[in-house]
């Protein structure tokens, strides 16, 4: 559809989701325009996206939380129908140490947006999320209205922190349509190899250690604990595909636009509805690859959450999306972008 594309601003576009989500709105045909400063990207991401899509994306090198630069975006780009927003800083640690930076950033960003939205009439947003909102819930699986628990670190302060920015300003009569989605744990690649996640330094999520370890980078997985109350005393986790992730923005936006009411919030779970234990991970990996792993059980990590899994019937109905790739497939694309990686 040359021209006619339905143009949506990703913020945070050349990052880990970000760059998926945006192969995915331009199979679907909207036009993507990425936002992004690259605190966490790599240049690279672009000629990836680029490459999988075989055509060229636009891209605006800046901050998101900078008003006047996305004055200039917007004023470029006429007919701006809606903003995905990734960007923001997530390392959890980090941020326990940092907090002022990651409050900046991660809600900076998300104010300048809502402003310009309503001066600018922008109907629609798509927020990034996080599980984290739930801490260890009372009941499996957690549906959407179970309960927020006191955030753990800053970082999880800022995804509640923004949940409530965008439900009061809609309460306050904006004409805006928002969805808040809450992912569970994104994992793998998209199986050209061409993008991924890209951890800088140690890497503190599983599956990034996991590969690293099986290409020799780190010499040994420790698992955190196996004295846990699941089927083999390790932590249960909801690990979704990033590109079933990256869909459901998709199918987000799709539901905006045929929401008659011009004035709304909704929140969504995202995951696949199922738990992993570390070591399932693991066992998994080492048979989809064919590799061994050189792991050795240790101590808890401090903060870790024991079990969470998603309901996510309510994305399943009212968005009409549903996750289509497995655990094995998930792992099988991370190590085929990890070996990728190497060769660079
Ligand atoms: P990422 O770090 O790979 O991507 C974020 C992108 O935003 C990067 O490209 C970075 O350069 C950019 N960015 C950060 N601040 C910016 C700013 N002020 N202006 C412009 N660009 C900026 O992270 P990700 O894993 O793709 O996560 C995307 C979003 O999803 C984040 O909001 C994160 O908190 C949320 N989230 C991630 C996970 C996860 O496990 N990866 C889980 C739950 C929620
Ligand atoms: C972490 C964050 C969470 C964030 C999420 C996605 C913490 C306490 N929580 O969640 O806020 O939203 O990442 O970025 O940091 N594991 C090992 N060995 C390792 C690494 C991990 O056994 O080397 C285990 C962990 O104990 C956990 C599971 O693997 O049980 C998944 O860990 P991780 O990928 O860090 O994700 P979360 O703990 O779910």
């Amino acid at each position: 559809m040359p021209g006619t594309a339905t143009k949506v601003i990703v913020t945070g576009g050349a990052g880990y989701i970000g760059s998926h989500t945006v192969v995915e709105l331009f199979h679907a045909g909207y036009e993507p325009i990425i936002v992004d400063n690259f605190v966490n990207a790599e240049k690279s991401s672009i000629k990836g996206i680029e490459t999988i899509l075989g055509a060229k994306v636009k891209l605006y090198e800046g901050d998101s939380g900078n008003k006047e630069f996305m004055e200039r975006v917007i004023a470029q780009e006429r007919g701006i129908s809606g903003i995905i927003h990734f960007a923001a800083y997530k390392a959890v640690g980090e941020s326990v140490n940092q907090p002022l930076k990651y409050y900046r950033n991660n809600l900076d960003s998300l104010l300048t947006l809502m402003e310009l939205m309503k001066e600018h009439h922008i109907p629609h947003i798509v927020f990034s999320s996080s599980c984290t909102v739930y801490g260890q819930p009372d009941t499996l699986p957690v549906t959407e209205k179970s309960p927020k628990k006191p955030a753990e670190s800053p970082y999880g302060n800022t995804k509640q922190i923004c949940e409530e920015i965008l439900e009061d300003t809609v309460n306050s009569g904006v004409p805006i349509k928002v969805i808040a989605l809450r992912y569970f744990n994104p994992i793998g690649a998209h199986p050209s190899a061409e993008i991924g996640e890209l951890p800088l330094g140690v890497p503190n999520n599983l599956v990034p250690f996991v590969t690293q370890t099986a290409a020799g980078i780190r010499e040994k997985l420790t698992v955190f604990g196996d004295d846990y109350d699941t089927h083999d005393g390790t932590c249960l986790r909801d690990y979704i595909h990033v590109v079933d992730l990256a869909k459901a923005h998709v199918s987000a936006l799709q539901y905006l636009g045929s929401k008659s009411e011009e004035n709304s919030y909704d929140v969504f779970n995202i995951g696949t509805g199922q738990g992993s234990t570390v070591l399932d991970v693991i066992n998994t990996f080492e048979e989809v690859n064919n590799i061994k792993l050189n792991y050795s059980i240790g101590a808890r990590r401090a903060g870790d959450v024991e079990k969470v899994y998603a309901d996510v019937s309510h994305a399943n109905v009212e968005l009409r999306w549903k996750t289509e790739l497995s655990l094995a497939d998930a792992l099988k694309d991370a190590w085929k972008w990890q070996l990728s990686l190497k060769k660079n």
